[in-house]
C-alpha cells in the first residue's frame, strides 16, 4: 500500500475504451448458512465522479475469499459487515482508467480492496500497484498477493518451522495451503496436507512435492485422527489450520511436544447457523506444551514488500507451483462462491470480469 509523500495534486487523465456503466453486485439479504443466489443482485449504475486522491480500476479478476462469508454477516469482526445494498467486499486485480492520485496513471495494474464490481473507485493510498511482467494477473492476485503473503506471515512468523519437523495444513489443495505446504518443502519440512478428493491429493504430491496427502472426503479417512497419525508418526510440530471442526480436533490429538497451531481459518464453519464447533482436544495444547495461535494477514502490511519479492523469487526458479480456478462472468458470483464451500476447484479461486 502506498503513502504519498505529497498531496495528490494532478488533474483527472482521460480514460480511453472505458464502459460508461458500471456491472456491481450487491448484498441484497444477509445469508443464513449457506449464501442463495437471491442473497445477491447484479445491478448497472452509472459512473460517479471521483473526489480528489481516488482512483477508477476497471478489474479483470475478482477475488473469491472464504472471509467474504464472514463479511456478510451483521456482526463486526475484524472488519465492519458488508451493508445490505452495498456492494459485496472482495479484492481485485485490474488496470486504471482514471486517477486524480498523482501517483497512479491510466494503464497502472493494481491490486486492492475494489469490490465485486467490473469498475472499482478506492483511495490511491488504499492501492498496491502491481508489475504484470512477474507474473499472469490471477498468480499476482493468489499466490504472489493475498493467499501467498497469508501462507508466508502465518507459516514462518506464527508456525516458525524448522528443517525436519513435520507440517500438516488442511485446504492444502486450495489458494492459501498450496503455499503453505510448498514454503514448508521449501524450508526443509516433511510436509503432509489434508485435501478433498484423490485428484487433489495426487497435485499435491506429484506437482507441489509434497510428502503425503491425507482425503478428507474418502471413506477410509472418517477416522481422521487415525489418518493424521499414520501420515505423521513422530507427531505433527506445526498444523497450520484453514478449516477448523473436526479436522483441527483431529490435527490437535497427534500434537509433538512443543507443537504450533496455527489459526488461520476455519472455513467449515463459515455457514455455521448455530455455535461454531470448537476444539474439544484443546487439553493437548497442556500435554503437549503446544500453543495455537490465531493471525491476521493485514497485520503485515509493513512486510508485504518483503513477502512478496520473496514468493517472486520462488516462483522465478520454479520452486513455487501455482494453480489458479477462474470462472468467467461477473453474472456467475455466486456459483463461483459456492466453489469454496463445495471445493470443486483447484488452487486459487477467482472471477474474470
Ligand atoms: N487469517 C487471515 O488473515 C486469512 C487470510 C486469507 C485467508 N484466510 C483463511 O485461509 C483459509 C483458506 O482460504 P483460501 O482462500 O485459500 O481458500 P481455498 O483453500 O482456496 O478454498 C477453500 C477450500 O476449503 C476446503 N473446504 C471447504 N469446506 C470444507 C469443510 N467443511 N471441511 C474441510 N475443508 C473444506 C475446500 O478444499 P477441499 O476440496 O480440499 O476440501 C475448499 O477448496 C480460509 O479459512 C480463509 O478464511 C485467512
Amino acid at each position: 500500500v502506498t503513502s504519498p509523500q505529497n498531496p495528490p495534486t494532478r488533474p483527472a487523465e482521460k480514460p480511453v475504451g472505458v464502459p460508461v456503466t458500471n456491472r456491481q453486485v450487491l448484498l441484497r439479504a444477509r445469508p443464513v448458512g449457506l449464501p442463495r443466489a437471491e442473497d445477491f443482485e447484479l445491478v448497472e449504475r452509472g459512473l460517479e465522479d471521483l473526489s480528489l486522491g481516488e482512483v477508477r480500476v476497471r478489474a479483470r479478476y475478482i477475488s473469491l475469499d472464504p472471509a467474504m462469508r464472514g463479511w456478510m454477516n451483521a456482526r463486526r469482526s475484524y472488519i465492519r459487515p458488508v451493508e445490505v445494498g452495498g456492494v459485496m467486499r472482495a479484492a481485485a486485480i485490474g488496470q486504471v482508467v482514471l486517477s486524480r492520485h498523482h501517483q497512479f496513471h491510466i494503464g497502472d495494474t493494481v491490486v486492492g480492496m475494489l469490490g465485486v464490481q467490473e469498475l472499482g473507485v478506492a483511495p490511491g493510498d488504499q492501492l498496491l500497484k502491481v508489475d504484470p511482467s512477474v507474473a499472469p494477473l490471477p498468480t499476482l492476485l493468489g499466490a504472489l498477493g493475498g493467499n501467498g503473503l497469508t501462507a508466508y506471515f502465518g507459516l514462518l512468523d506464527v508456525g516458525c518451522p524448522e528443517p525436519g519437523e513435520t507440517v500438516l495444513v488442511s485446504a492444502a489443495a486450495g489458494g492459501v495451503g498450496s503455499v503453505v505446504g510448498q514454503i514448508a518443502r521449501i524450508v526443509g519440512c516433511r510436509v503432509v496436507g489434508i485435501a478433498g478428493g484423490a485428484s487433489k491429493c495426487r497435485h499435491l504430491i506429484e506437482d507441489l512435492g509434497f510428502d503425503a496427502a491425507i482425503d478428507h472426503k474418502a471413506p477410509k479417512h472418517g477416522d481422521m485422527r487415525r489418518a493424521i497419525e499414520d501420515a505423521c508418526p513422530d507427531g505433527v510440530h506445526v498444523y497450520f489450520d484453514n478449516v477448523g471442526g473436526d479436522i483441527l480436533d483431529a490435527a490437535l490429538g497427534q500434537l509433538a511436544v512443543g507443537a504450533r497451531v496455527v489459526i488461520c481459518g476455519a472455513i467449515s464453519q463459515y455457514n455455521a447457523e448455530g455455535r461454531v464447533a470448537g476444539p474439544s482436544n484443546y487439553l493437548n495444547l497442556m500435554v503437549k506444551r503446544a500453543r495455537m495461535e490465531g493471525f491476521l494477514t493485514f497485520d503485515y502490511q509493513d512486510r508485504y514488500a518483503e513477502g512478496a519479492a520473496q514468493l517472486a523469487a520462488w516462483l522465478a526458479a520454479g520452486q513455487l507451483v501455482t494453480r489458479e480456478h477462474i470462472v468467467i462472468g461477473i453474472e456467475r458470483f455466486h456459483d463461483a462462491l459456492m466453489l469454496l464451500f463445495s471445493g470443486d476447484k483447484l488452487g486459487k479461486l477467482a472471477l474474470e470480469v
